[in-house]
């Protein structure tokens, strides 16, 4: 279970240094390797050079220890921790560096593709994070090859994880990036229907981020992207389950104003990790070695008072990423969210996994 004396003792603190105008982060994502199996259009990580890609991973991923270092460096300030990648489960000491973040108390969220979910001990698993965000862009099974690059196999053995997820009583959720290949089923509603039918209680819908590295776009047009907004807002205000994530300000907003508004980018508020140590700052979109900063030889302290950061306060480069739109939103419309995301987790928890936790 969450340790809610370490939380307030976190909060406290990172509300002290907001005070004397200090920066710090509170929740901290770990791209734990550069792998991973999947193909997806809308990732850098869908490479479809896997060769290359295994190289770099062997070359530039940390090891066991170094990312034990980082993760003991980071729980002093963060009060949530969130493990993706690449494709997280694909590294072979994966449930050695999940259990040594849970000893270090920091609640879990993994985010995985959850191709490889029936090669993990979910038992032990269960006993160690708080949920899994199990990205399921669509439902159906040809929407979800083109979202993901992957074949109609690897469809079944996702639908088949999420069938042994829910008999081992794991808590999760689903996370879909709404691109072009799959808005029908948010129009038409059959996402949450088929999403409840699959075991889930909650969701979070995030419209494509389009990546600046290629000459595509991803993003429905804009007369698709309104009807969307207009049926999960329907959704959303139905309060049937699955329960949507992500306030319906977000989807207003791009509805009003074809995007997220925000004044200032909430992106310091998370520390993001990559697979070989290194925290861009103030975010990937600024990679350059000259603000590149590695967490194995500097502290997060040094890392955070980096000038690099004054960009976020005027950068409105995101449109549509529900992540950054959510962490520039104001504290008490996060904090409604948060708690209210929280007890819908805990109500899905199995009795036998709170009890264990
Ligand atoms: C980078 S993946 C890594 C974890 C794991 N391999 C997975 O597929 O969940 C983490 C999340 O980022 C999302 N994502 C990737 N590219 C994105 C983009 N351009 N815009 C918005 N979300 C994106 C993925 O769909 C996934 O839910």
């Amino acid at each position: 279970m969450v340790d809610v004396i370490r939380t307030i003792d976190r909060v406290g603190k990172w509300s002290l240094n907001r005070a004397v105008g200090r920066r710090r982060p509170l929740i901290a994502v770990f791209s734990l390797t550069h792998y991973c199996n999947y193909f997806c259009p809308m990732c850098p990580f869908g490479d479809s050079d896997k060769q290359g890609q295994i190289k770099l991973a062997s070359k530039n991923d940390l090891t066991t220890e170094q990312w034990k270092s980082i993760f003991d460096k980071v729980s002093k300030y963060c009060i949530w921790s969130i493990i993706e990648g690449g494709e997280p489960t694909s590294r072979p000491d994966f449930m050695e560096l999940v259990r040594h973040l849970d000893s270090l108390k920091l609640p879990i969220t993994l985010i995985t593709n959850c191709s490889l979910l029936h090669t993990i001990d979910l038992d032990e698993l269960k006993r160690h994070i708080q949920f899994i965000t199990c990205s399921i862009d669509s439902v159906f099974e040809e929407s979800y090859c083109k979202v993901r690059g992957v074949t109609p196999q690897t469809y079944q053995r996702v639908m088949q994880n999420l069938q042994i997820l829910n008999e081992h009583g794991v808590p999760h959720t689903f996370n879909s990036v709404i691109t072009k290949f799959n808005t029908r089923e948010f129009i038409d509603k059959s996402y949450f229907r088929k999403a409840k039918d699959l075991g889930v209680n909650s969701v979070s819908l995030t419209f494509v981020e389009d990546r600046s590295d290629v000459d595509y776009t991803l993003l429905p047009d804009r007369d698709t992207i309104v009807q969307v907004c207009k049926s999960v807002l329907e959704h959303i205000q139905s309060r049937e389950d699955p329960q949507v994530m992500i306030p319906l300000q977000y989807f207003e907003q791009i509805i009003e104003h074809g995007r997220g508004m925000y004044d200032e980018c909430g992106v310091w508020k998370s520390i993001f990790v990559n697979g070989n140590g290194t925290v861009m700052v103030p975010c990937w979109k600024y990679s350059s070695p000259q603000n590149t900063y590695s967490l194995l030889e500097k502290s997060v302290e040094e890392i955070w008072s980096a000038p690099q950061w004054e960009i976020a306060k005027t950068c409105h480069d995101c449109q549509v990423l529900g992540c950054i739109w959510y962490s520039s939103q104001p504290v008490t419309t996060f904090a409604q969210n948060y708690m209210m995301g929280l007890s819908k987790m805990i109500s899905q928890r199995a009795p036998e996994a709170v009890e264990q936790s």
